[in-house]
């Protein structure tokens, strides 16, 4: 729909070998900004090889990645992060002693004012306020943002992890935010905050890619769908264009891999 294409990530001829298992083979994928794609594909289909490659945990075997249009070579997430590249992983990555503002606001602490922000005092007030502004701000809710993450349920810390992405990703011009299964642990009210807020991110510009088993969340809040099946890619479609018994036909294996993409 959008007029003016400009691609955020690009990654051309993909291989990822693990050993002796090629985890990914030959994948074209390509983003746009205020785009939002579904990566699909059964268990051990591919998929969060896919956005590690992305994310730079992992390097591909062959292929190229370009974010804007600029070849990159990750090594770490940290590299990831720089390019503008958001992700949070399957298996979350909080630091539980912290309470959820903290973890929110991790790396951009709201110091004291004086003396005691000299020495690295943190402004509690003002980071709860803060994280309650922010996570308002992108319709997402946080039970408890002073309890610290251990206390928290799979589904609480899943709101939490997203919640921080999102925070960092929003309102970046070039953002790219990567989700790798966001809504496994939450509920059926949570989950419609989590198709919201990606089809909002998506509205305000940034490229998101959504890896998921939940079909209708898919069909709910992004505009194309990807399915990988057994490392290769097999189908490319625009949500509006493609059914759900076609969708799982393409999981499963019962549909042979589209051609051309
Ligand atoms: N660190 C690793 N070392 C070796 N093999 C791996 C590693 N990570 C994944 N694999 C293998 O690569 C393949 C793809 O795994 P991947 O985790 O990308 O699948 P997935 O599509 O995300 O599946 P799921 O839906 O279960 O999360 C699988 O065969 C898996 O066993
Ligand atoms: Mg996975």
């Amino acid at each position: 729909m959008s007029e003016q294409k400009s691609v955020a990530l690009d990654l051309e001829g993909i291989e990822l070998h693990y050993g002796y298992v090629k985890a990914l083979d030959g994948i074209n994928f390509k983003v746009n900004q205020g785009e939002a794609v579904a990566l699909l594909g059964d268990n051990g289909a591919g998929k969060s090889t896919l956005l590690k490659l992305m994310s730079g945990v992992h390097k591909q075997t062959r292929g190229t990645i370009r974010v804007h249009g600029e070849e990159v070579h990750f090594h770490a997430p940290k590299d990831s992060a720089n390019a503008g590249i958001e992700m949070v992983y399957q298996d979350l990555a909080l630091v539980d002693a912290l309470d959820s503002a903290t973890n929110l606001l991790l790396g951009r602490e709201i110091l004291r004012k004086g003396p005691l922000g000299w020495l690295g005092f943190v402004d509690r007030k003002k980071m709860i306020a803060e994280a309650n502004a922010e996570t308002e701000l992108l319709g997402v809710k946080i039970a408890n943002l002073t309890r610290p993450v251990e206390m928290l349920s799979g589904g609480q810390r899943q709101g939490v992890a997203l919640a921080r992405a999102a925070v960092r990703v929003n309102g970046k011009p070039n953002g790219i935010l990567l989700l790798d299964e966001p809504t496994a642990a939450l509920g059926y009210e949570q989950k419609v905050m989590v198709e919201g807020l990606i089809k909002r991110l998506a509205a305000a510009g940034i490229a998101v890619v959504v890896v998921t088993h939940d079909l209708p969340l898919a069909f709910n809040a992004t505009s194309r769908m990807v399915v990988l099946n057994r490392g290769r890619k097999v189908c490319d479609v625009q949500t509006t264009e493609t059914t759900y018994e076609k969708i799982v036909g393409y999981i499963t294996g019962a549909l042979p891999a589209q051609e051309g993409i």
